[in-house]
């Protein structure tokens, strides 16, 4: 099919537009409007589609773009900022299922095509699958409809023997083009079944990692669908989402310091620390925290996935905002692994008002917490455990974690002693300086604001 010139310039402003809505998104300022950029970006190149002469099937896709839009605007008004890493997940799949889908659409044709493109098709359908399969593994997990996870025995040869036969059917597909129908059913079965293989074992902590891993997928399966179609729109937005997506992967392993092929193949052992923590932990009450703060010279506040589960960000910013007008200097510090999500707690300060300026990252604030009078750790753990760099035994051993024991005084809000995500226990609420304010993030920070308008 002949596509005319105005519609390949049209998916064109389409792939600019998406280029531009990723760069609006580096930033949490403009990272809304960038969004909205990526979407008009979209809705050029579908709108483009439409206009290409002599297509079938107008009606089916108008069907099709009706339920996946309105399904995806319900979901998408309705989910909660928890819930966030299981939406990106099943709609990353369908990405990735979609580039299969164009893939298999083509062999089914029976076209001829030329080696590359018959290649490409062949290794976007493949990562394509993975990444369907794989990301509605993932989905089921972060959802809780999959609560434990699956390992098989030779769990990481099965794996190879299924990509080899996987890579062997699509080599097969290559030369023996065009392929017979059971040939192509085959290799999607086994390119499905290995997306599922791979992911059954991975446990929840590490899932947010292999999505944006599934992310990059998608996009190079993307990417090379487009090449197949000869759509440019396609190819620069599979490349945007494969380089983000691998960039994000790279970013988070490092934030807690695990290879990738590790995050993949051996399960993340949640264990007791090695070395036996002395010391016990000491309770304050939210009237002496409010005290500790009020007349303190500069706080920094480490939030965790503890202040995302109680939705405690908005209290948190009055209490912040009670503190400056009281010439308390206050800075936020955010792990780059804090919370559920990539840019979790980066969001939920955003939504509560807190300015761009009072939230700091690992390496810009890690060297003031020396200086601090009081570091507030409302709902995080992991993040802060300095076991992290002393205890070789500890399964988060070499993870970079926030300095907030090297403040002054600590204090610790969370519900009890639950242990984080790792399911290592943390030294730092055993230390001299740690007191420990029980209670959920959002009536204790509640109790706090009331104790602070009282001292005046
Ligand atoms: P965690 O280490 O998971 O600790 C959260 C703490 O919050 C728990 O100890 C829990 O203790 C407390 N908590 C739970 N609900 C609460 C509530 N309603 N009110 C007050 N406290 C509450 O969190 P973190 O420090 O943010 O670390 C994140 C972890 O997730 C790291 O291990 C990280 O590697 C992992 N992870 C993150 C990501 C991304 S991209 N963010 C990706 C993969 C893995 P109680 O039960 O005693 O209250």
């Amino acid at each position: 099919m002949t596509i005319p010139h105005y519609v390949q310039g049209a998916w064109f402003v389409g792939a600019l537009l998406f280029i531009f809505g990723l760069k609006g998104m580096s930033s949490p300022a403009s990272a809304r409007k960038g969004i909205i950029i990526a979407g008009y970006g979209m809705l050029v190149a579908i709108a483009a589609t439409f206009l290409i002469p002599g297509l079938q099937n107008l009606g089916l896709m108008a069907l099709a773009l009706a339920i996946g839009g309105s399904a995806a605007w319900i979901s998408g008004q309705k989910v909660k900022m928890t819930d966030m890493p299981q939406m990106v997940a099943i709609y990353n799949g369908m990405g990735g299922g979609a580039a299969a889908a164009i893939a298999a659409i083509e062999f089914a044709k029976g076209d001829t095509h030329s080696l590359a493109t018959t290649v490409l098709a062949v290794i976007g359908a493949l990562i394509g699958a993975i990444s369907f399969t794989g990301s509605c593994v993932a989905w089921a997990k972060l959802q809780g409809v999959l609560k434990k996870a699956h390992r098989l025995p030779a769990q990481n040869a099965v794996n190879v023997v299924l990509a080899l036969i996987a890579i062997g059917l699509g080599g097969a597909m290559v030369f023996m083009a065009p392929a017979q129908p059971e040939l192509v059913l085959a290799f999607f079965a086994v390119s499905l079944v290995l997306g599922i293989i791979v992911t059954l074992p991975i446990g929840g902590a590490d899932m947010p990692v292999v999505i944006s891993l599934f992310n990059a997928f998608t996009g190079l399966a993307v990417g090379f669908e487009g090449y197949v179609l000869g759509n440019p729109s396609l190819i620069i937005a599979g490349i945007v989402v494969g380089a983000a997506g691998t960039l994000l992967t790279q970013l988070m392993a490092k934030a807690m310091n695990r290879p990738i092929s590790n995050i993949l193949f051996t399960p993340m052992v949640a264990s007791g620390p090695g070395e036996a923590i002395k010391g016990s932990m000491k309770e304050l009450s939210a009237l002496d925290a409010a005290a500790m703060m009020r007349y303190a010279s500069k706080v920094i506040i480490v939030p965790g996935y503890g202040m995302a589960v109680a939705h405690a960000q908005h209290k948190v910013w009055e209490m912040t905002s009670i503190l400056e007008e009281a010439g308390v200097e206050v800075k936020f510090a955010i792990h780059p692994v804090a919370g559920r999500m990539p840019g979790h707690m980066n969001v939920l300060l955003a939504e509560a008002g807190v300015p761009y300026d009072k939230i700091f990252d690992l390496e810009e604030i890690n060297g003031e917490f020396g200086q601090a009078d009081v570091a507030l750790i409302i709902g995080a753990n992991d993040v802060v455990n300095p076991s992290a760099r002393t205890d070789k035994t500890s399964p988060i051993y070499g993870m970079p974690i926030l300095d907030a024991d090297k403040a002054q005084n600590v204090i610790v809000i969370k519900r009890g002693k639950g242990t984080g995500y790792s399911g290592v226990e943390n030294a730092l609420f055993y230390t001299d300086n740690c007191r420990m304010l029980y209670g959920d993030a959002q009536p204790m920070a509640g109790e706090i604001i009331q104790h602070l308008k009282t001292m005046g």
